[in-house]
């Protein structure tokens, strides 16, 4: 072997019951580079980088670090090797601050051996202030919005004295200006010598970045090249293994009546919010992060409460109290942040799938576990999860399995409404599509559909209508005659010198 790598895997093996994970992988990286794995949900890329970071040991191959043999068997080890690991899944504790977050296993102790509180509390603030986030150290996390938490992972990562940094869909949750902040950061850590590790299902994003491309299918590398010698239509091919199609599967489909009605409503990060859905319509939310769109959706389906306005469902005006009233009116909601509202983690797939929907389920005071088996096995066709069994806990899927089901979760329920948050993030290419053909199913049969997101291609793909919120309030509304990006930024854009009173530090003036 001629090139000297920083991180080699060598035939590395990892089963998991009814998965083989991993087969005999190799892939290396060199120092001072960056290198990007993709694939689709459940190919992989995750477990590799969990075995990399010590979090799974491999059943078969070895690892190398500058060549020489190593062995990982937990994340201290891959800690004292120089690697660190930005997870997928939020690994973030929401009842600990930001301080005791970021030096999470290696609090600094004073000549007592004491948790040095004191140094800590410094060292986060001078971090915080170098990276401009405004918030303080002893904030808990759980009073963060997701892109706060998602970026606090990153800075974690960033500021330890990394040799190797796996990022694992760093920018799911993070504002455009972040983004840019982030590659900032990787260029410096390239320069630095470090090596970069980076996982996406953003394909226009991985070549702004990509000095190598690693392409996994079913837990084998099928694909390993220069960034160069390779284009976005060359990587989804090999990703899925067929071509597709790139256009987005809408119809025209006659509006009915307005099924949804949302009126003056205020809270807490929002104000005199209205807009309406018709039956068979798909209406978009667009807006930076911070803008508010979660939080309206959020009251609207009666996860927060609301402080004034209306909400009708058929022309009837709905108490929401809670779920179980907006659920009643037939109103169902696709959290973005399926770590902390959408999935109970250890229950089992079948549970996750049923949960918001016993009622289909059981008969007289039983559980009618065939008819679940089937119902929930109907829905995993349609969407194509993979999972080994319906009794696997739903942490033992992939990132974009569990967003598959959590939607399958939803749609079980059959709602005449329903508002999706973000719903294809995490989600590979050809899964995304489904997800689309499936929200057009949907609204033929009548169905009022909300779809907030961040990817403006995609709302003006699939939307008929589109509401940009900026600052808690709605900036403009767009028909579909009048769809353009340039437009809907516009809207979205704020001011310079405005602070976003709901985003905070996150809020995006880019
Ligand atoms: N702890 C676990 N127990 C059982 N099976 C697991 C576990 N973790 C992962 N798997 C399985 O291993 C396979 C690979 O999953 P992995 O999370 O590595 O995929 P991924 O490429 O990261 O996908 P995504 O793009 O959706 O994040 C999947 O079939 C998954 O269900
Ligand atoms: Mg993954």
């Amino acid at each position: 072997m001629t090139e000297k790598y920083r991180l080699r895997v060598s035939r590395v093996t990892k089963l998991f019951p009814g998965v083989v994970a991993l087969d005999k992988i190799d892939f290396s990286v060199k120092a001072g580079s960056v290198h990007v794995l993709c694939g689709e949900n459940g190919a992989g890329k995750s477990t590799l980088m969990k075995i990399i970071n010590g979090v799974y040991q491999a059943d078969a191959g070895q690892i190398f670090i500058d060549e020489r043999p190593v062995r990982i068997g937990s994340p201290a080890d891959a800690r004292r090797l120089g690697i660190s690991m930005i997870f997928q899944e939020l690994s973030s504790v929401p009842e600990l601050t930001v301080a005791e977050n970021l030096f999470l296993g290696e609090w600094p102790t004073n000549a007592f051996g004491k948790v040095d509180w004191k140094q800590m509390r410094e060292k986060t603030r001078r971090l915080l202030r170098q990276e401009g986030l405004g918030y303080s150290p002893d904030t808990k996390l759980r009073d963060l919005t997701v892109s706060d938490v998602q970026m606090l992972e990153i800075i974690k990562a960033v500021s330890r004295n990394s040799r190797v940094v796996i990022m694992d869909e760093p920018t799911s949750a993070i504002t455009q200006r972040e983004v840019a902040a982030l590659f900032d950061k990787i260029q410096a850590l390239k320069a630095r010598g470090v090596s970069i590790i980076y996982i996406s299902h953003k394909l226009d994003e991985i070549f702004r970045i990509a000095d190598e491309i690693t392409v996994f299918r079913d837990g084998r590398v099928v694909s390993a090249h220069p960034a160069a010698e390779l284009n976005i239509d060359a990587v989804i091919s090999m990703m899925v293994g067929r071509k597709l199609e790139n256009s987005y599967p809408k119809e025209p489909v006659p509006l009915g009546e307005v099924l949804l009605e949302v009126e003056g409503l205020c809270g807490d990060a929002f104000q005199d919010v209205s807009f309406h859905v018709r039956r068979g319509e798909i209406v978009g939310f667009a807006g930076l992060m911070g803008a508010g769109r979660t939080e309206v959706m959020r009251a609207v389906f009666g996860l927060d409460v609301f402080q004034s306005g209306t909400v009708k469902t058929e022309g009837k005006p709905v108490r929401v109290r809670g779920v179980s009233d907006s659920i009643r009116s037939g109103i169902a909601m696709l959290s973005e942040d399926r770590r902390r509202y959408g999935i109970v983690p250890v229950r089992s797939v079948r549970e996750n799938c049923t949960l918001a929907n016993l009622k289909r389920v059981i008969h007289g005071g039983r559980l009618h576990v065939e008819q679940e088996n089937k119902l929930v096995g109907q829905m995993f066709d349609r969407m194509s999860v993979k999972t080994p069994s319906f009794d696997t806990p739903i942490q033992a899927l992939s990132g974009g399995n569990q967003q598959k089901v959590l939607l399958a979760k939803w749609m079980l329920l059959d709602p005449d409404i329903l508002i999706l948050d973000e719903p294809t993030r995490g989600i590979d290419v050809g899964a995304k599509y489904e997800i689309y053909r499936l929200m057009m199913e949907l609204a033929k049969e009548g169905k009022a559909i909300v779809m907030v997101s961040s990817e403006l291609p995609e709302l003006l793909g699939m939307c008929d209508r589109v509401y940009v919120m900026r600052r808690g309030s709605v900036a403009g509304e767009l028909k579909k005659e009048e769809f353009s990006q340039e437009l809907i930024m516009k809207y979205a854009a704020t001011k310079a010198g405005d602070s976003d009173k709901t985003g905070g530090p996150t809020s995006d003036a880019a």
